[in-house]
């Protein structure tokens, strides 16, 4: 296969066309930097080795990968971006996205399981944590077993996160926290959550503050674990706070400054997503390419078909395509610039590439895709979270739309 390095330069600023930002220009060589190349053989052989060959299992079983999440913890991956002086692997967004892609493509629900805890738990601590904070809750608090999770949507309200109704109030020196936190990601595996309530009702969104609060933690419980379309061998429930008292010091950033965490996580967070997708797409072009060589119909191999070769052909296109765009979102915010509307598309192309390229796989895999003997089924199932969870696909055309009509301000 082909690689490319992306190098990102400033633009001349188009007038004609109105644009008011500098815009950004890839250009497409050679090959990626050996380092991050020797990370991604390193992922695709610990997914070939120990995730593809337990996915199945873990998925009709429910099981949480207790072992590979420890084993990918040595390797570094579960803490990609954190500096090496604080217990991580002090790796870029690009090396971050090819791990979560590698893992993925194994298995989906562990590449969640690691996106939720780099991008979603460890991201605004890194970014908006006090270095006592960073200390505390990201410098392994337990033996390095356990994750974080990310807790902002609601029951009432998930799209509409500015909505959240969960309280914290101030008595003496604590906070007390009241509310339902809906859908929680590796909540019923973790030791940490990053959680979202208002502080000042009336200020709307601009009212709603961050915490941290250890898990398990008096005052807090969890829900049932939600019975799945796919991605099963990650937990998902509620978290319920009910006069849950944490230290005046858990606050993470500012008070008020809660929705923006929340937003910027999620623009890094879409990155992971989008990378978990292409995992997902990748693993159903690699399963279906492969049946199409083997599987005679008619006399001879069904790849020989025009009709198989336009859909192996459509799946690479959307594939490389959504890769790309989620290689320069990261690229992007690896070199500080704005990289909000880049991580939308990457999410959109990607999550609706692995949609499209895992019911493509079913078909040209006929029977056998539908059966749990072959991994089309649940690569099909897996997909479909990826339209929905840090934002669905309607909210990242809104976004898109949004910097998009900015750049077109008269
Ligand atoms: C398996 C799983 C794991 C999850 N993990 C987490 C997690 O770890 N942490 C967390 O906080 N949340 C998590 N979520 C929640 C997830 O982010 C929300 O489900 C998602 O944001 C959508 O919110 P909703 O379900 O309330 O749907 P709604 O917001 O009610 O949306 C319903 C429909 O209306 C559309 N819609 C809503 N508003 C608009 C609009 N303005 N314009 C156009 N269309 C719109 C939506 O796109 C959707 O099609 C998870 C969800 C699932 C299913
Ligand atoms: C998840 O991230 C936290 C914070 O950096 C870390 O302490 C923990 O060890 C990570 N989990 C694993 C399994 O490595
Ligand atoms: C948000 O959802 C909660 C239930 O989870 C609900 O009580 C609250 O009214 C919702 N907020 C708004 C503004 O609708
Ligand atoms: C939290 O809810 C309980 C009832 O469940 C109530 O007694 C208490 O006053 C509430 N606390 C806050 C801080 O809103």
């Amino acid at each position: 296969m082909f690689y490319y390095i992306l190098h990102l330069i400033n633009q001349t600023i188009d007038t004609s066309r109105k644009l008011t930002n500098k815009s950004i220009m890839i250009i497409m060589l050679a090959e990626l930097p050996e380092t991050h190349q020797i990370l991604r053989q390193t992922c695709r052989d610990y997914a070939d080795r120990e995730l593809a060959p337990i996915a199945a299992k873990l998925d009709k079983e429910h099981l949480y990968p207790t072992k590979q999440i420890k084993e990918l913890g040595s390797m570094g991956v579960m803490a990609m971006e954190v500096p090496e002086e604080l217990g991580g692997a002090g790796m870029d967004y690009l090396a971050y996205s090819l791990a979560v892609e590698e893992i993925s493509r194994g298995c989906a629900s562990t590449g969640v399981i690691v996106s939720v805890n780099n991008s979603l738990y460890i991201g605004p601590i890194l970014k908006f944590g006090t270095e006592e904070q960073k200390k505390q809750w990201i410098t392994p608090f337990t033996t390095g077993e356990k994750v974080g999770c990310f807790a902002l949507s609601e029951p009432g309200n998930g799209s509409d996160a500015g909505a959240a109704s969960t309280v914290a109030r101030q008595e003496g020196d604590e906070w007390v926290l009241n509310g339902t936190k809906a859908w929680i990601t590796n909540s019923w595996d973790a030791s940490a959550t990053v959680v979202f309530a208002t502080t000042d009702k009336k200020l709307k969104h601009k009212g709603i503050s961050a915490f941290l609060i250890p898990m398990p933690h008096p005052g807090l419980s969890l829900g049932k674990k939600e019975d799945k379309l796919g991605i099963k061998a990650s937990s998902t429930a509620n978290i319920i706070l009910e006069d849950c008292r944490i230290p005046l010091g858990n606050m993470l950033g500012p008070r008020g400054a809660g929705f923006k965490i929340a937003m910027q996580t999620l623009d890094s967070g879409r990155i992971g997503i989008a990378s978990q997708a292409l995992g997902i797409a990748q693993a159903s072009l690699d399963c279906a390419a492969d049946y199409a060589h083997k599987r005679i119909a008619f006399g001879a191999p069904i790849g020989k078909l025009q009709a198989i070769q336009f859909k192996l052909a459509d799946m690479a296109l959307a594939i490389e395509s959504a890769r790309l765009l989620t290689w320069k979102a990261s690229l992007l915010r690896d070199s500080k610039k704005p990289f909000s509307k880049e991580a939308a598309m990457g999410k959109l192309a990607a999550s609706e590439a692995a949609t499209f390229c895992s019911h493509q796989a079913i078909q040209i895999l006929g029977g056998m895709g539908y059966v749990t003997d072959m991994p089309a089924e649940r690569h099909y199932r897996d997909a479909r979270i990826t339209e929905i969870y840090e934002g669905t696909s309607e909210i990242q055309r809104l976004v898109i739309a949004g910097q998009l009509l900015k750049e077109y301000q008269p």
